[in-house]
């Protein structure tokens, strides 16, 4: 055998190995997801997501703050709200939560990009991500409430709005009714491609969100399935979609390159609650290095082919890339 070609050579030393490194993850590709609920000099810690909090607005600005000078220029807001009904109407009232939340982080931080989940399954007291009769997630009727919802965001001063609901045909009614009302710069990030999945189980419990019949296996998509995810993403493409979303990220890397492939829009991949709660108990438990274990996931996620990361560790992502220039 020959032994004239060895691999090994480039990684004799710290520069080589930098000099030859395929991927990073650049602090501009993260966006960091937050929690905001209602009241005044809250900042709860969410026992299933470790490190993450509830936030009051006034303590989100606070926050907002550490987020700006960590060089992060994007976050995406969820809210947690006052009371919950049956239609989810706090979703798209223009006092609600996400509202007020945008309203006061534009205010404050101008150039800061505000993305908003645009779901009911926070808001409606059944849990489901749309309007249900019979124990039926309803799709037609859901459209009209969620393009409301995304309205109210975009009047309330979002950048981007990020529907996660997966009914059919949300990202055109969304685009159309923004672009009737002026709305024409604000972008659509739609969760295309987005599996019903067991690693959402933190989310639920820190947005109080999970469903209280059945599951979400009629609207959101079968682990199983691959080419059906292409068939979602082209949809999105030509409903009028600006970025599209894979979810959850680690167990998908294969989905987000397909996706990545078969598209020529950008790529957002959400390394969602149970893939970080998962690292974060496993280090408690002293099984991994959690600095070690953020940079190799993300960076995979990266390698996939995602040009936008959403993650729980953006801060921390962002704080490690300034320690190591490269
Ligand atoms: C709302 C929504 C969910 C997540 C983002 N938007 C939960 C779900 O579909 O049950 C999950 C995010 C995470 O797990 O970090 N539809």
């Amino acid at each position: 055998m020959s032994m004239l070609k060895r691999p090994r050579r480039l990684r004799h030393t710290e520069a080589l190995r930098n000099l030859v490194q395929e991927n990073r993850v650049n602090i501009s590709d993260l966006v960091f997801p937050m929690f905001i609920v209602h009241g005044e000099g809250i900042k709860r810690e969410i026992p299933a997501l470790p490190g993450q909090y509830h936030y009051s607005v006034d303590q989100m600005l606070e926050e907002l703050k550490e987020v700006v000078a960590l060089g992060i220029s994007s976050v995406l807001f969820f809210g947690i709200p006052q009371e919950k009904d049956e239609y989810g109407s706090e979703a798209y009232d223009m006092q609600g939560i996400v509202q007020r939340a945008v309203r006061a982080a534009k205010k404050q931080f101008p150039k800061l990009l505000v993305i908003t989940d645009v779901c009911l399954c926070q808001y409606t007291s059944h849990g489901h991500c749309g309007i249900v009769k019979k124990e039926e997630v309803l799709n037609d009727e859901t459209l009209d409430v969620l393009a409301n919802i995304a309205l109210s965001h975009a009047m309330a001063g979002a950048d981007v709005v990020a529907p996660s609901d997966m009914m059919d045909g949300r990202v055109e009614r969304i685009r159309v009714v923004l672009d009737r009302n002026k709305f024409n710069h604000v972008s659509i990030l739609s969760y295309s491609v987005k599996y019903a999945s067991a690693f959402y189980g933190p989310f639920r419990d820190a947005a109080g969100s999970a469903p209280q019949f059945g599951d979400r296996r009629s609207y959101q998509m079968s682990p199983a399935n691959v080419r059906e995810a292409i068939k979602e993403a082209l949809l999105d493409v030509e409903e009028g979609a600006d970025m599209l979303m894979v979810k959850p990220a680690l167990a998908y890397l294969d989905v987000i390159r397909a996706v990545k492939e078969a598209t020529n829009i950008p790529v957002a991949a959400y390394q969602v609650s149970g893939e970080y709660s998962m690292i974060k108990l496993a280090v408690r438990e002293g099984l991994l290095d959690e600095e070690k274990a953020m940079l190799e996931t993300l960076t995979s996620i990266k390698r996939a082919g995602a040009d936008i990361i959403l993650t729980y560790f953006a801060k921390d992502m962002a704080a490690w890339i300034r320690r190591n220039p490269q």
